[in-house]
């Protein structure tokens, strides 16, 4: 045999062995492990080349559908627990050198449908003015882990509809709903009106809807409404608070569901809310308090 035969034992060493003149150790750590997985693989499933073609169209297909409002890889990632993976690594690394009284809060995907740049808003403002759904009040504290408040800390909030519609779904020019960037005051404290969110399932209209579907496999997530939030240092944290009650808790598509993020919607009748507004007729409430770890340095 030549150099130029390679055959199925000897590629994988031969492919390897092309990384030699790379200077980024973490780089060339990262593409080996990754050949090797994904030479063991192909050998592992006997891969044939219409599974092959298959899978590159897949993944071809997978790129086409995103644009500038549909992130198609960021669904698959989540679907297939890769996003929810890396968000249990990177939580796990920095408790390890955490000595805290109470643990930060636990993170949780991100999802497809951030939208950097949300609207300030002042604390105790309705971020979903006109959205449908069932009004929610949400209230709580950001502190340390030290249970110390922390005042100026961004809640950068973002949520469907009480459909489980995201703005960025609706067709037609892109405009922000119920989103918000709110700062806490002196005492850590924030409080801010949207809708409660409803579940809602994944966009099945994609590859990635095909795979899921093709799978066997459930296509929802539980209501919830995003957050990241963060704070002068301290180590942002990327989570969501899911309602206590919402259908697909046990099964969520994406992976993201963490006991300590499930929160009681309690239902208030019309009158006067905590906050002092008027409410005509009934609504929601919900109550969380955030720690965020003091980042490192
Ligand atoms: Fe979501």
């Amino acid at each position: 045999m030549t150099a130029h035969e390679p055959t199925v034992q000897s590629l994988t060493k031969e492919v390897l062995a092309t990384l030699e003149g790379c200077k980024d150790e973490r780089f060339r750590f990262l593409m080996s492990e990754l050949i090797q997985h994904l030479h063991d693989y192909v050998r592992k499933v006997d891969l044939k080349p219409e599974e092959w073609m298959a899978a590159l169209q897949f993944l071809t297909a997978t790129g086409q559908t995103c644009d500038d409002k549909r992130q198609e890889f960021i669904l698959l990632s989540d679907t297939l627990g890769v996003s929810m993976m890396v968000v249990a690594l990177a939580q796990a690394r920095a408790s390890a050198s955490e000595r805290a009284a109470t643990p930060a809060t636990e993170a949780t995907v991100q999802g497809p449908y951030y939208w950097e740049g949300a609207p300030d808003r002042d604390l105790g403002e309705d971020i979903a003015v006109g959205v449908p759904g069932e009004p929610a009040f949400y209230a709580g504290r950001v502190t340390d882990t030290e249970g110390r408040p922390i005042a100026n800390a961004v809640l950068d909030v973002w949520s469907g509809d009480g459909e489980g519609v995201y703005d960025m779904q609706i067709e037609g020019p892109a405009q922000m709903r119920a989103r918000g960037r709110l700062r806490t005051d002196a005492q850590g404290r924030y409080w801010f009106w949207s809708i409660r969110p409803s579940y809602y399932p994944i966009p099945m209209d994609g590859p990635v809807g095909s795979m899921i579907e093709r799978m066997g496999r459930d296509c929802n997530r539980p209501g919830h409404i995003h957050m990241i939030v963060s704070a002068e240092g301290h180590v942002p944290v990327t989570t969501h608070l899911f309602v206590a009650d919402s259908p697909y808790l046990q099964t969520d598509v994406v992976f993201g569901v963490r006991d300590s993020l499930i929160v009681p919607f309690e239902q208030r009748p019309a009158g006067t809310a905590d906050d002092g507004r008027e409410m005509p007729r009934p609504y929601w409430t919900a109550h969380y308090d955030f720690r965020l770890a003091p980042s490192a340095g």
